[in-house]
């Protein structure tokens, strides 16, 4: 593992462009090689076996493209599959998002909260630790089937209509919301739109940090111009364009793109 390795970061599609962003703002100097994995999005509703073959194949190969690092900017991978695959990779760092439950306990404990995420996350093992150990006692748990898939697609009269539906009722009932999905920070004003003004707990501006940490730990951080390299699993064209004017929309700088 050498300092000019890359940092992997793979998601079922482009939603962990909102991780990829806050890794940029804090080592903008760093390679960075995205995969999306459109051709088996959503993961969502898939079974646990299902998630941790695709990940290890994911893996796997972000290791051969030379990386140092990996990030799983995918809750319901991370979900799903985290502890598996660092058992099975113990010599490379995994990082893995998760939705920032414990941020609510840490800075609005007694408000009540939405915490919106996909059925695979919301069923999940790991996620229910998380509740049990910081349940602030007024949550309401939304599993959002499809809404990361309608995100993948784009279609904001969708997405609205889709919000009202499944989160109308609690307008003006909830302060917090946990976005528990890498796709969902993309459609925040949406989500006030149907809900009001709430606070929003997005777990990736710590896993940036976090990820920070180790490299300095590890002294594997690199120096220089940094770049974004985005491999989508159909190869799919518009998806890369997709991702790249996203990152830029939100706030990523880099501007040698390449692949
Ligand atoms: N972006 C993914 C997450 O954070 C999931 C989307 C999907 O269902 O594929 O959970």
């Amino acid at each position: 593992m050498n300092k000019n390795g890359k940092i992997g970061i793979f998601d079922s599609g482009i939603g962990g462009v909102t991780v990829m962003r806050e890794l940029m703002k804090v080592l903008p100097k760093e390679n960075y090689y995205y995969y999306s994995d459109s051709k088996n999005n959503p993961y969502g509703d898939k079974t646990e076996e299902e998630i941790k073959k695709l990940c290890d194949n994911i893996v796997q190969y972000l290791i051969q493209q030379d990386c140092k690092m990996i990030v799983i900017a995918c809750n319901t991978a991370s979900a799903k599959a985290a502890t598996f695959l660092r058992q099975k990779y113990p010599k490379i760092n995994i990082v893995a998002i998760e939705p920032a439950y414990k941020m609510v306990y840490d800075y609005a404990y007694d408000k009540p909260t939405l915490v919106m995420a996909t059925k695979g996350t919301i069923e999940s093992e790991k996620f229910n630790l998380l509740l049990e150990k910081y349940d602030n006692h007024k949550t309401f748990l939304i599993p959002c089937v499809g809404l990361a898939d309608r995100i993948e697609k784009g279609d904001l009269e969708q997405i609205n209509e889709y919000l009202k539906a499944i989160i109308g009722n609690y307008k003006n009932k909830v302060e917090n919301v946990v976005l528990g999905c890498t796709h969902y920070p993309l459609i925040e004003q949406e989500i006030e739109k149907v809900l009001g003004k709430v606070n929003f707990f997005n777990g990736a501006p710590n896993l940036a940090k976090h990820l920070k940490t180790i490299l300095e730990q590890k002294n594997l951080l690199k120096d220089g111009e940094g770049k974004v390299e985005f491999e989508d699993s159909q190869g799919l064209l518009e998806k890369k364009i997709r991702f790249f004017e996203i990152l830029e929309n939100i706030g990523g700088t880099r501007s040698e793109i390449q692949k």
